[in-house]
């Protein structure tokens, strides 16, 4: 049989074990569910029946919020093994759940690693944890999160990649590169890698209010030009899998438009492999009013070109008896079929369908991935604000290290950790004991603010850890403010009337609203939720064992009326807009980051001046690191389509490169614009590079000043 030959090409497997597959079998490989405890003879039963198409392992709906114990191995390999040896076909089945940013050890969540400005080092994060996630016997990952998130109030924007689109393709590619390694010469998957998931396709993160799973508008101009190039940088990268989102946009749930699902995504971006319903997104088209019941919503989504439900069953309940109808033709059936069973033969489960299970975890060099988490860390971090105050001296006497956060564990990890004992993180108060042996650590565990104002008076120096707990934010966990959370400024204001020398520390993992605290902070570092080893990592920055070099991925409002406050907005036809309560210029723009050291950025060279339509200009700077101390700079390149038929941003993100220099280093760094970075979907819904002057800028955030022209001719 042709299909359980690995000599065979994917394509003749394929078409070899769907000749053979009867209409059940093929709805069963459409469908994916979670098997609880109660009811599993049951789906045992029905799976030795059918087979069946996938299995999540996250048991709630709202697997980003809860610790979550996943199926261990031995389930894994028991499940599996009537799949493959007591089902007709034996059609292993593909089990998957959420590594968001690590499975055990636990990365910066994706908005820190954005900050880096690294996609090495993201591809690199997403590699530790497609070798731990494989290790447990779990196939796919229901990552990377790449929604453009302009808005702070939502919650999900701690797991994607901030407000760019140029910044979040370049992220997004890098993660399914990561997760999924390049394919060997067969085309199949390499062990120690897991299938992605590029999500939450699309415009998710233009939820109105900034409220999860609420409804978005998006104009196609704005939806091609700022939403979907993620997604499309994803599929070029190969991603094995897409998951709908659960909103309706313009008009249409996502999970049921034909227009996003088929037109888009499988025709114009020539996506090949399988589209996944977000968690009962099907069965919740009935929610949106746009089918009277489950047998209509299976119909919506399945001919829109949805191929996997993921939880609602509408498909096991409805799609069988809609093919006998003639509802859903046989043709769309196959066509969803093959997409999976494809995925699964280039994943290597028919070869490889059990958890290896002398590949396990403790196998792994955990130590080392340990190592790049903390680096991770330390790298994403942003300096918003020093005078000179950090790093600390290593001969500070006596350090309180107070505030809600000071002590915290769990938070370090951010939303989204499964399998992973929440009490693993160090705390920052033992992080900076452990690194300052000769100083006094004062702290206040006890939580209360008057003995944290007690041991700041008593210190030379304060390091106040403020921010926001990891359930304020992720999936389903909104804010109308972004205001830090009750009583933190009110701390701080307290501390700040000491006039002691005081360095303020922000675990969030969201923009959140500092205009009451940058003024008055001698110090200021954004450390996010930072992972695993974020205390330690907090501790390198702060002792300056890293000079920090993160950039903001997203801008800082002064406060949530500003919102949104994008760096890449459009002109105006009329004077600058103002508000008479406040700036419109967010606190901390996008691309904004502080370092030790300082750098000049200057002599900037644009060739050649005029270039064809085809060809590529070539923007170069000197970049040199004019401080003592060595240091990283991410050089940020910013492009102005000056005069075109549609409105454009009044500019964009069109390259950045982070550069490591020593004290008094310099280096000359390209970045080259071609059709890629000059076109814009344009009048007629159409891909234009129109001739004309194109402006550039090239510097350390999105106010960059050194400024060049060239010509479209
Ligand atoms: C959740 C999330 C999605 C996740 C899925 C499975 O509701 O929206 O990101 O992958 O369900 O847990």
């Amino acid at each position: 049989m042709k299909y359980k030959d690995p000599n065979c090409s994917v394509g003749e497997r394929v078409e070899d074990l769907l000749a053979r597959m009867t209409l059940e079998e093929k709805v069963a490989q459409c469908v994916q569910i979670y098997i609880p405890p109660e009811g599993r003879e049951e789906i045992l039963a029905r799976i030795r029946k059918t087979g069946l198409g996938s299995r999540i392992l996250s048991a709630v709906p709202l697997g980003g919020s809860v610790t979550q114990r996943t199926a261990g191995i031995a389930d894994l390999n028991e499940v599996q093994r009537i799949a493959v040896e007591e089902s007709r076909l034996g059609i292993p089945i593909l089990s998957g759940m959420d590594v968001i940013h690590g499975q055990h050890t636990v990365f910066p969540i994706p908005l820190a690693m954005a900050a880096a400005f690294d996609p090495a080092a993201l591809e690199q994060a997403s590699a530790i944890a497609a070798a731990e996630t494989a290790s447990m016997g779990i196939h796919w990952t229901f990552a990377p999160m790449m929604d453009i998130a302009r808005d702070p109030r939502w919650g999900r924007i701690i797991e994607g990649y901030g407000e760019d689109p140029y910044l979040g393709a370049q992220m997004a590619a890098a993660a399914v590169r990561g997760f999924q390694g390049e394919l060997d010469e067969k085309g199949y998957a390499r062990p120690g890698r897991v299938l992605a998931c590029a999500k939450h396709y699309v415009g998710y993160g233009a939820a109105e209010g900034g409220r999860d799973y609420n409804t978005g508008e998006i104009t196609d101009h704005t939806l091609r030009n700022i939403y979907l190039p993620p997604f499309k940088a994803a599929v070029q990268a190969g991603v094995g899998t897409v998951m709908s989102a659960f909103h309706d946009l313009n008009g249409e749930p996502a999970s049921g438009s034909r227009y996003l699902l088929t037109d888009i995504l499988k025709d114009e971006f020539g996506f090949e492999g399988f589209i996944v319903s977000d968690w009962a997104s099907v069965g919740e088209l009935v929610n949106h009013r746009v089918v009277a019941g489950e047998r209509d919503a299976a119909a919506l989504a399945f001919d829109a070109g949805l191929d996997m439900e993921m939880i609602s069953e509408c498909y096991t309940h409805h799609l069988a008896e809609l093919v006998q109808a003639g509802e859903i033709s046989t043709q769309r059936l196959d066509d969803a079929v093959r997409r999976v069973l494809a995925v699964k033969f280039r994943l290597g489960l028919f070869e490889r369908p059990y958890a290896d299970t002398d590949r396990q975890l403790e196998q792994l060099p955990l130590d080392e991935y340990r190592a790049a988490s903390r680096r991770a860390a330390a790298r994403g971090m942003v300096l918003l604000k020093n005078n000179g105050l950090l790093p600390l001296k290593p001969d500070a006497r006596r350090v309180a290290v107070i505030g809600p956060y000071a002590h915290e564990r769990r938070t370090m990890l951010g939303s989204w950790v499964n399998d992973i004992l929440a009490d693993e993180p160090g705390t920052l108060a033992d992080a900076l004991r452990a690194a300052l042996p000769e100083a006094q650590i004062l702290t206040a565990p006890s939580g209360l603010y008057d003995e944290m104002l007690m041991a700041a008076a008593e210190a030379d120096v304060v390091v106040l850890a403020l921010g926001e707990s990891h359930a304020r934010n992720g999936e389903y966990n909104c804010v109308a403010s972004i205001e830090l959370p009750a009583g933190q400024q009110a701390l701080f204001d307290a501390l700040a009337g000491l006039g002691k020398p005081l360095a303020v520390v922000v675990y969030t993992g969201r923009p959140v609203a500092l205009t009451r605290i940058a003024p008055q902070a001698d110090a200021l570092l954004l450390a996010w939720h930072p992972g695993s080893l974020g205390a330690e990592a907090t501790a390198d920055v702060l002792l300056g064992a890293v000079n920090p070099g993160g950039k903001l991925p997203v801008s800082f409002p002064r406060g949530e009326g500003q919102i949104p406050v994008h760096y890449n907005h459009n002109s105006t036809g009329r004077f600058n807009p103002r508000y008479h309560d406040m700036p419109v210029t967010p606190l901390f723009p996008f691309g904004f980051g502080l370092s030790y050291t300082r750098f000049a950025i200057d002599g900037l060279e644009v060739q050649p001046q005029a270039v064809q339509p085809g060809g590529r200009v070539r923007v170069s700077v000197t970049v040199t690191n004019i401080g003592e101390r060595d240091g990283e700079e991410v050089v940020q390149c910013y492009l102005q389509d000056c005069v075109s038929r549609l409105t454009r941003p009044v500019r964009e993100l069109k390259g950045f490169e982070r550069v490591a220099l020593q004290a008094g280093e310099s280096r000359r760094v390209s970045f080259e614009l071609g059709a890629e970075e000059l076109s814009y979907y344009g009048p007629g819904g159409r891909w234009v590079l129109e001739p004309g002057e194109f402006k550039v800028w090239v510097g350390s955030d999105s106010n960059a000043s050194l400024e060049g022209s060239f010509r479209v001719v």
